[in-house]
């Protein structure tokens, strides 16, 4: 492996993100009182195992945020190669601007195909990769201050073509890849899978020294 020391560049702050921003892009959506709606995510990662969670960035100013905190319910949806342009609209166009969705809805407005999310009710685009419906795990204080919702996975299914026993696996399915936005409407696609082979520390050229009495938990303290 060569050194990477002669390409490593500053990266100005406030494109920092875009570092870790390639984590799948998802569809969240969310319906309470006969309105429903949904909006592209970039920000959303797994939180913990058992129970499973999630979090989620969604703005002050997005709809999907109003629905979803009066609902208490939101599924998060990983879209694929084949919705690129659907995907990047709804994240550009607010379910509140009826103008330009000319009277409809999100859905209704992009020819989408929704069905009711077995756990929740949450409303769910055909043609995902992945759905996970989600109980909203309030926090007032943290939605409010950065805009972090987190939620309880309640229900979860995926496309058995390419994710299964575990693990995702596109190979033959390139239109079923995942999304991965960089900015400005500019996504990646999953490329080559590899597994990792075990590697052991290297070992010393000569023996340590016998470690003293109490030296390590003063190194601690
Ligand atoms: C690829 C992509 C990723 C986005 N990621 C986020 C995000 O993580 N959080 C957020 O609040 N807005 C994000 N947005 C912007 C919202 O999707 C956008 O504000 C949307 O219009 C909100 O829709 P709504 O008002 O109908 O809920 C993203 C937009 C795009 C195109």
């Amino acid at each position: 492996m060569s050194s990477s020391s002669a390409f490593r560049q500053p990266v100005p702050l406030d494109r920092a993100y875009r570092l870790l921003n390639h984590g799948p892009t998802v569809l969240v959506s969310a319906a309470t009182q006969g309105r429903r709606n949904l909006m592209a995510a970039a920000w959303a990662m797994p939180l913990d195992f058992a129970p499973p969670k999630v979090a989620v960035v969604l703005d002050k100013s997005t709809y999907t945020r109003q629905l979803l905190e009066q609902s208490g319910h939101f599924a998060l949806q990983v879209p694929v190669r084949a919705q690129i342009d659907v995907v990047n609209a709804l994240g550009n166009v607010s379910g509140a601007d009826a103008q330009a969705l000319h009277g409809r809805d999100k859905f209704e407005a992009f020819g989408l195909t929704p069905f009711d999310g077995p756990a929740t009710g949450a409303p769910l685009v055909e043609g995902c990769a992945a759905w996970l419906e989600c109980r909203l795990l309030p926090e007032p204080a943290i939605q409010a201050r950065y805009d972090l919702f987190l939620g309880e996975v309640v229900a979860a299914a995926a496309d058995a073509r390419v994710f299964s026993q575990g693990r995702w696996h596109f190979e033959g399915h390139d239109d079923l890849r995942t999304l991965h936005h960089v900015a400005g409407g500019h996504f990646l696609l999953p490329g080559e899978a590899l597994d990792a082979q075990a590697l052991s520390p290297i070992p010393p050229l000569s023996p340590l020294p016998a470690p003293q009495a109490g030296g390590a938990a003063r190194g601690r303290a």
